[in-house]
């Protein structure tokens, strides 16, 4: 008889849990007030349509990886969980320290995580929601036990600072999450992640990839940095964010009423309103944090999990509700029980 290879795993899904949370800003704060000297804009205008009243950014030389690292560490004292027992690191970036080798994989070294495997993902202001999902597979199919997801970017390197359409509006910062089995209560029980690609050039950086290199020709036109059309991005946030929530909710077969909190992506007051509205959910359960931050791209979402946890806005056993959309267009919606 021949011999039969081992196969993965057939013992049945078991549930997975964020078992702690931890975050990273930059020490230097941009106010509303300083961007006044650098375009014409007021902070008027910038606190009246967005909420914004000051952003965070990356000082020199301190790159995603550093900021990753440091809300990394603050996750994984949260949880007792050593660098030695990570199985994998996850990251999602646009703004990774080098195209090659992944920003997960600086991180790895920094922390000394030499057990891990690590890759990066690429999802926009949607990349944590996305990696806390790929990290729930891998531990509820019992191929890792302990997963570091990490929301980082320092869209800064990307902005284009004399465009006021989009300079006043992003910040820099990290948040991270460690995944493990946790039995004792139903942890990660859905999420529910989509993408429409036909929208891909309301928010772009058309270039620096193979299909548009950077070259000393069309170095001078920005080629590189982030592109906005604010309106349609508005319009199809709100939309995208209500609909991942009610899919949400939908497939954990639980209502609006069932949730202690809402942690959404944290862009432009005005769209976390029109999504209150839409869902019917009271404004006082979504976490805000965007006026202190501005959006911070893929960590936006894991900075204000951090904060609201640590602030004790839900305890064990509330249910939660996670909700994020991004360039791509890519939007997540998570619900958890903390
Ligand atoms: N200061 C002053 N005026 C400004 C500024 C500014 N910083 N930025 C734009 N304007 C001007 C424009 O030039 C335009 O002027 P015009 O009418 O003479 O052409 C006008 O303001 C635009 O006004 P509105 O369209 O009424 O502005 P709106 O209410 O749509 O607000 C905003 C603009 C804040 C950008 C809004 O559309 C928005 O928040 N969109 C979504 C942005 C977003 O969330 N992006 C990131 C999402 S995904 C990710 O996180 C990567």
């Amino acid at each position: 008889m021949s011999k039969s290879p081992k196969t993965r795993s057939t013992k049945p899904n078991r549930t997975v849990s964020i078992i702690g949370t931890g975050s990273y800003v930059p020490e230097r704060i941009l106010t509303n007030a300083e961007l006044e000297k650098m375009v014409e804009t007021s902070d008027e205008w910038i606190t009246s349509r967005t909420g914004i009243r000051e952003r965070r950014i990356a000082a020199e030389g301190e790159h995603t990886s550093h900021m990753a690292a440091k809300a990394a560490q603050n996750a994984m004292e949260q949880a007792g969980v050593t660098a030695e027992e990570i199985d994998l690191i996850i990251i999602g970036t646009i703004t990774p320290d080098t195209f090659t080798p992944a920003t997960a994989c600086h991180v790895q070294r920094i922390l000394g995580a030499k057990n891990a495997a690590c890759f990066d993902i690429s999802a926009a202001c949607s990349g944590f929601l996305y990696a806390v999902e790929i990290a729930q597979q891998f531990i509820a199919n019992h191929t890792y036990n302990t997963v570091l997801v990490i929301g980082a970017d320092k869209l800064s390197s990307i902005i284009d600072w004399q465009d006021r359409n989009t300079c006043v509006l992003f910040g820099d910062g990290a948040g991270a999450a460690v995944l493990r089995y946790r039995a004792r209560s139903h942890g990660v029980i859905t999420t529910f992640m989509a993408s429409d690609g036909n929208y891909g050039d309301i928010l772009h950086v058309p270039g620096g990839g193979c299909a548009m290199p950077t070259t000393p020709e069309n170095a001078g036109q920005k080629l590189n940095t982030l592109k906005m059309n604010g309106r349609e991005t508005f319009k199809q946030a709100v939309l995208s964010m209500g609909a991942a929530a009610t899919a949400a909710l939908a497939q954990a077969g639980l209502t609006a009423d069932d949730l202690t909190c809402i942690i959404p992506h944290q862009a432009n007051m005005r769209i976390i309103e029109s999504l209150a509205d839409r869902l019917k959910i009271p404004i006082e359960k979504f976490h805000v944090n965007l006026d202190r931050y501005g959006n911070t791209s893929a960590a936006a979402v894991a900075i204000a999990l951090d904060e609201a946890n640590r602030e004790g806005r839900f305890k064990v056993g509330d249910y939660i509700l996670l909700v994020v959309f991004g360039g791509g267009l890519t939007y997540a919606s998570s619900v958890i029980q903390w």
